[in-house]
Formats: C-alpha cells, structure tokens, sequence
C-alpha cells in the first residue's frame, strides 16, 4: 500500500472568503456537497468571523448545520475567538480550526489583537473544544513573508506553532499568505519546526501569488510534511494580504502527489466535476495548469 498524503480542501472557506461576487448559500451548500464526493477527507466549510470583517462568509454555522455528515469526511469551521467556538458548538461541529500567525501586525489586522492574546483566546477554546471532544487544528500565517513587515524569522514561526501544539492542537498549518515563498526558504522554517514539534503534527498551507506554491510543496514533501491545504481550482487569498492570490489549485497537488506514487484518495472526476461547478458559478476559468491540460486531453493520467 502506498503512503497517503493528506489534503485539507480549503477552497469553501479561504477561496469564497476572498470573493468579491455574492455567492448565495445554496451555491456554497452545492460547492460543499460535490467537494464531499471527491474523496477528499478533510473540508473547512467556513468560518465563524463576524461578518462584518468578513461578509463572503456569513452563516457558516448554519452551512455545516445542513450539510450531511459522513463518519470519514471532518468537516471543520475557523473560530477566532470564544463567541466562534460557541457557534461551531452550537451546530455540533466536531473539528475546529484557531488561527494566529507569526506576525503582531497581521495579527492585527486580521482578528485585531497581538499574538499573545490571540493564543491566551485560544486556552479558552481549547479547554471548551477538549470538553466537548472537539478536535482543534491550528494555523499559524506569514510562515516566510508578512504583507506588513516583510520577512518573519523561521524562530517566531516555530515558536508559535510549538505553543499551538502543545496547548492541544492536533495538527498545526504553517500560512504561507502571500505566496512570496520559495523552496530554500520554506526549508529553513521547517527544519525549526522539526526541531520542536513532530512532522505528523504539522501541514502545509501555500498561496500561489509567484507561482511557486507547487514547488514549495515539492521541497516540504522532501522535509517529510505529508500534509497540505489546497483550494480547488485555486481560489483564495485573505481579505488581509491585499493581492495575495489564491491557494494552491487541489488539481495540481494531486497530480504531483499522484505522480510521487502517494495516495490522496480523490476520484479524479469528481474533483474536476466540483472545479467545474465553482468555475461556473463565478464565471471564471480554472487556473490550475493540470486541470487545463486534462480537460484538453493533453496529457493522460
Ligand atoms: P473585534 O471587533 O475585535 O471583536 O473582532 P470584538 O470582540 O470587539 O466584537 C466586536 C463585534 O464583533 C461584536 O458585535 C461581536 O459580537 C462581534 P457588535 O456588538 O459590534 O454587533 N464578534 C463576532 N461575530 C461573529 N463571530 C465571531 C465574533 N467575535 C466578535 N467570532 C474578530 C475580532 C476576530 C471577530 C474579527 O477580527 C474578525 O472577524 N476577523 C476576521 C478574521 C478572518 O476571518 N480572516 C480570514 C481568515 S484567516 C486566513 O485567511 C489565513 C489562513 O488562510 C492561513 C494563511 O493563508 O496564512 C488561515
Ligand atoms: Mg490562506
């Protein structure tokens, strides 16, 4: 049996999150749902945020309440703060995500509070969430470069996941927000982080702002990670890092993965069927090279 690679399908939450078109509820119900037959094993449906900072994601509680719950797919929201958790709870969702990240000023601006206080949030959640038997995956951005201060130390970046670790995250998803990073660089975080927390707790998350998203996936594979977040037909970016581009396209991290002889457990023509459904609800061709190629018959897989 060939060894699996994870994927984190995060185009419902960090892609629509970045949307400037309305997306209705019942688009996102029908986006969820086809993603939920692909095979994919893990899908953030949204987040709860106030809605005031971030519209595109109003009402994710009442998403994860109709969608179908299967025992093999975790279907997880992003809870910033106690009053998310307590409507995640609400809903009885069983995997939750916080986030903070290595930077003060992205932190500021993005859930407005230092780092310190993000995490001193979060002893809350993780007390509640244990109580409850919810799992917590944690997120820590600007793993390389924030858009306020530039580049962040490997140091910090490990720090913070460290302490998301040891307060009881099961995983922790290193941000790569705006998609500056490269493959040498990325090296460099994971060898601190490797130094404090175990390669099976941490993931992946790459945004694909200078194309190199795929690459730096290839180099962390390389450093041992095994998994990674990714956004069908590349949708993404965070309504904090101004330009910041998409996510990594699901289609492209399956076809290298695929091609590394590791199992993902994505039937191919469901993932396309679902890339297909979000392209055509935002009337926007896919960007992902290999989802181009396949559907013109230019290569065989
Ligand atoms: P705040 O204004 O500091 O919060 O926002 P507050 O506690 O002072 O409350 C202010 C108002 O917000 C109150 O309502 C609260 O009830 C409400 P009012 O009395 O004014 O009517 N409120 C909430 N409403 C709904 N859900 C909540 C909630 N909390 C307070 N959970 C807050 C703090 C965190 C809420 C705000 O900053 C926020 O919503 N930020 C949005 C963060 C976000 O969603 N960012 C994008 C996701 S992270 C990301 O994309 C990066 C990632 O992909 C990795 C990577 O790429 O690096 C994960
Ligand atoms: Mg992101």
């Amino acid at each position: 049996m060939n060894e699996s690679i994870r994927i984190v399908e995060v185009g419902a939450r960090d892609g629509l999150q970045n949307e400037k078109s309305v997306i209705t509820f019942q688009q996102r119900y029908e986006f969820l749902t086809r993603l939920m037959a692909t095979g994919i094993k893990a899908i953030e449906v949204g987040s709860c945020v106030s809605a005031k900072w971030v519209p595109q994601m109003a009402n994710s509680d009442e998403l994860y309440a109709q969608l179908p719950k299967q025992d093999d797919i975790s279907l997880s929201l992003l809870t910033p703060n106690l009053k998310g958790f307590e409507a995640a709870l609400q809903v009885k969702c069983q995997e939750i995500a916080v986030f903070t990240a290595a930077s003060e000023s992205f932190t500021q601006k993005n859930i407005n509070c230092s780092i310190q206080e993000s995490l001193e949030r979060f002893q809350d959640i993780m007390q509640q969430a244990k109580q409850h038997n919810i799992r917590v995956r944690g997120y820590v951005s600007c793993m390389v470069d924030c858009p306020y201060e530039g580049a962040i130390s490997p140091q910090k970046v490990a720090e913070v996941a460290k302490t998301l670790y040891d307060m009881g995250c099961y995983e922790v998803s290193l941000g790569e927000t705006i998609g500056t990073a490269t493959p040498l660089r990325v090296r460099a975080v994971w060898k601190e982080c490797l130094e404090l927390l175990p390669k099976e707790a941490l993931a992946g998350h790459f945004h694909d702002t200078y194309g190199m998203a795929i690459t730096n996936i290839y180099e962390s594979i390389q450093q041992g990670i095994r998994s990674f977040d990714s956004s069908i037909s590349g949708l993404g970016g965070c309504p904090y890092a101004k330009g910041a581009s998409g996510n990594v396209a699901t289609e492209d991290v399956y076809y290298l993965v695929s091609q590394m002889g590791f199992d993902t457990g994505i039937q191919l023509e469901k993932l396309m069927a679902a890339a297909d459904y979000i392209a055509e609800v935002l009337h926007r061709p896919n960007p992902s090279k290999f989802a181009q190629a396949y559907k013109q018959k230019l290569c065989t897989v």
